[in-house]
């Protein structure tokens, strides 16, 4: 049967196109050609089956369904197949802005401690360094700290259970609980004049709490010459805390005690309704002058520390200590 062999070639050469097309246009073309309702090839083959004697016409006409169906089919599938890429690529937005990289960034202590040394730099304080691990000569004996002083309680502090290193050190090591101690450490290798701060960590066995961690840094400021008074003193920290925290910060004096400095104060901070303790000054006590080989009679000076989260806190409105060591992103990028 003629028309059978009709649709056979009609079937062989769409399923070729069909493979061959390699774009939508392609693809469009071949349809065009092999199903086109109006000139398409499959209409041709329509008109063949009218022809068929009557008896054949069934068979015919199956078989022209078959052919039409699985024409379209390879068809649709083709066509399905090369829409797909065009359509993925069209899902990206390329004028979108991109990922920007996470970028690290200073720690909020990392940056206030940067802040003191350059603030105190401009008052002309020269920043020098002191080892953590102390001796009890440095961290005590030399501050004019008496052995049965409660400071230097061993329930107050981090005593290391270590036989002394090197042997060079003067009493029991400890985690350093002050920074005083670089104090002792610049005046014992230095002539007066002295102006210098140091930064860093100290260590307390306190209970945490929202202002209180067992490790926390200070900032230790000491000045020793000619006539140093404590009027100079109140001035540099008024001073600096402006500077730090801007002209509206409330800081007040405090009559106090400490055994290396006489007379001694507490430098307190207006922290909301109330005042907060942010360090402790004072007029370097005489014991410790003559302690370092200086003369009290020819020099004087003046000395503070001052705690550095309890300044970030306040400058960031960081309500709780702890947050600091936490090392939650969230926080620290914040600053
Ligand atoms: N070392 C004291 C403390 O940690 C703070 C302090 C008070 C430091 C008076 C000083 C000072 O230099 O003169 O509590």
């Amino acid at each position: 049967m003629d028309v059978l062999e009709a649709f056979q070639s009609y079937e062989q050469d769409a399923l070729a196109a069909i493979s061959a097309a390699s774009t939508s246009e392609e693809i469009e073309a071949v349809r065009i050609e092999f199903l086109g309702k109006k000139k398409g090839r499959l209409k041709t083959l329509q008109a063949e089956v009218g022809k068929a004697a009557p008896e054949d016409r069934p068979v015919v006409g199956k078989k022209f369904n078959e052919v039409k169906v699985g024409v379209e089919e390879a068809l649709n599938a083709k066509k399905q197949e090369l829409d797909k890429p065009k359509a993925a690529l069209s899902a990206i937005d390329i004028t979108l802005p991109g990922i920007a990289p996470q970028l690290g960034k200073t720690h909020p202590l990392t940056q206030t401690i940067d802040d003191f040394k350059e603030l105190m730099g401009r008052l002309g304080f020269e920043v020098v360094d002191g080892p953590e691990i102390e001796d009890e000569h440095h961290n005590f004996v030399a501050l004019n700290i008496p052995e049965d002083h409660p400071a230097r309680d061993p329930l107050e502090n981090f005593y290391l259970a270590t036989a002394n290193i090197a042997g060079g050190s003067e009493g029991p090591l400890l985690l350093r609980s002050q920074t005083s101690t670089v104090q002792i450490r610049v005046m014992s290798e230095r002539k007066p004049p002295v102006r210098i701060v140091s930064v860093g960590r100290v260590y307390r066995p306190d209970t945490i709490d929202a202002t209180h961690s067992c490790m926390f840094h200070q900032m230790e400021g000491l000045m020793v010459g000619d006539d140093v008074t404590m009027a100079q003193l109140k001035s540099v920290l008024s001073i600096f805390a402006r500077s730090y925290l801007g002209e509206g910060v409330e800081i007040r004096f405090r009559p106090s005690f400490f055994p290396f400095t006489e007379p001694s104060v507490e430098v307190d901070m207006r922290w909301g309704d109330d005042w907060l303790e942010v360090g402790g000054a004072g007029m370097v006590d005489p014991n410790v002058l003559k302690a370092v080989g200086y003369d009290p009679e020819e020099v004087s000076g003046f000395a503070f520390g001052l705690g550095i989260e309890r300044f970030c806190m306040q400058r960031h409105q960081i309500t709780d200590i702890r947050r600091f060591y936490e090392n939650d992103v969230r926080f620290l990028e914040q600053f």
